[in-house]
């Protein structure tokens, strides 16, 4: 099938690295049936060749309004679609889309009509917040991985950086490779304009990685593997924890000392 990945290997890269990391949140049980979503900011591999190809759909409203996101280029899982169908073949998934002049539309531009994720306005509304700050992320990942979803269940754990707190304590990686910890994001509806309004100002108090009470979590990073490897560092330490508790214990957790000297040994923030 003819495909606006064939020849375009910058862009053909991006959207291989979505199949992996689709592939990934399925093995990992974290994407169950539609579960989670992906979008990309791939403006930067759109040649002029496919800025001239017609859109294969009208302008469609993303209920609101983002400035910084005029004629990016984006690619989004498709509403519905499987992650484990993704990783076999992410255009029949997924879809381009272009962002209209008034930064208030997108047209789907290719390969087929598959409309984009429900997640749109939270996903959209980060990438224009990014560009925004001059972030050079551009990757940004929706899922729902079952052990930090579980901890949401919790109050304990919705207060400001408790949860960051004792995740970074089970093991050192998890400081190390997400070094911002985890934002908390209250309970809104799925897909929901606000959700999309919270989960931006939660990033902004320097996350790359948010939780969606007692849904799943939003990260961004340069580009989809990264996410989802903040994702996935976290998970870990919270099947630690959990592990520890059904072993019969609370687990003691790396000292503040220790912690402290990490974040000097790795110059990470503090
Ligand atoms: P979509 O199938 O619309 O991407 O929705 C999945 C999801 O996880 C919603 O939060
Ligand atoms: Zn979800």
């Amino acid at each position: 099938m003819k495909s606006v990945l064939n020849n375009r290997p910058a862009l053909k890269e991006d959207i291989e690295k979505v199949a992996e990391v689709a592939g990934y949140l399925w093995q990992k049980g974290w994407a169950e049936r539609n579960g989670g979503n992906i979008t990309v900011n791939v403006t930067a591999w759109i040649d002029d060749e496919l800025r001239a190809q017609s859109p294969i759909s009208g302008p469609r409203a993303i209920g609101m309004t983002l400035p910084r996101l005029r004629d990016c280029w984006f690619f989004c899982k498709g509403t519905g679609r499987r992650m484990r169908d993704l990783a076999r073949d992410p255009m029949a998934g997924g879809a381009l889309i272009r962002i209209t002049d008034d930064c208030a539309h997108y047209q789907i531009v290719a390969d087929r009509l598959v409309t984009p994720t429900s997640e749109l306005p939270s996903h959209l509304a980060v990438h224009d917040y990014l560009l925004a700050k001059g972030s050079p992320y551009r990757a940004s990942l929706h899922t729902h991985p079952t052990e930090l979803v579980a901890l949401t269940h919790n109050k304990k754990w919705l207060e400001k950086d408790a949860a960051t707190r004792m995740l970074w304590s089970m093991i050192p990686e998890t400081k190390a490779f997400c070094p911002r910890g985890l934002g908390i994001v209250p309970y809104l509806l799925p897909s929901s304009l606000e959700l999309a309004e919270a989960t931006i100002r939660t990033l902004d108090q320097d996350y790359d990685v948010v939780m969606w009470e007692k849904h799943g979590v939003f990260a961004v990073d340069t580009d989809i593997v990264s996410a989802f490897d903040q994702v996935d560092v976290l998970n870990k330490a919270a099947q630690i924890y959990g592990a520890a508790r059904n072993m019969g214990f609370e687990p003691d957790g790396m000292t503040d000392a220790q912690l402290r000297e990490l974040s000097d040994a790795f110059d990470l923030p503090k």
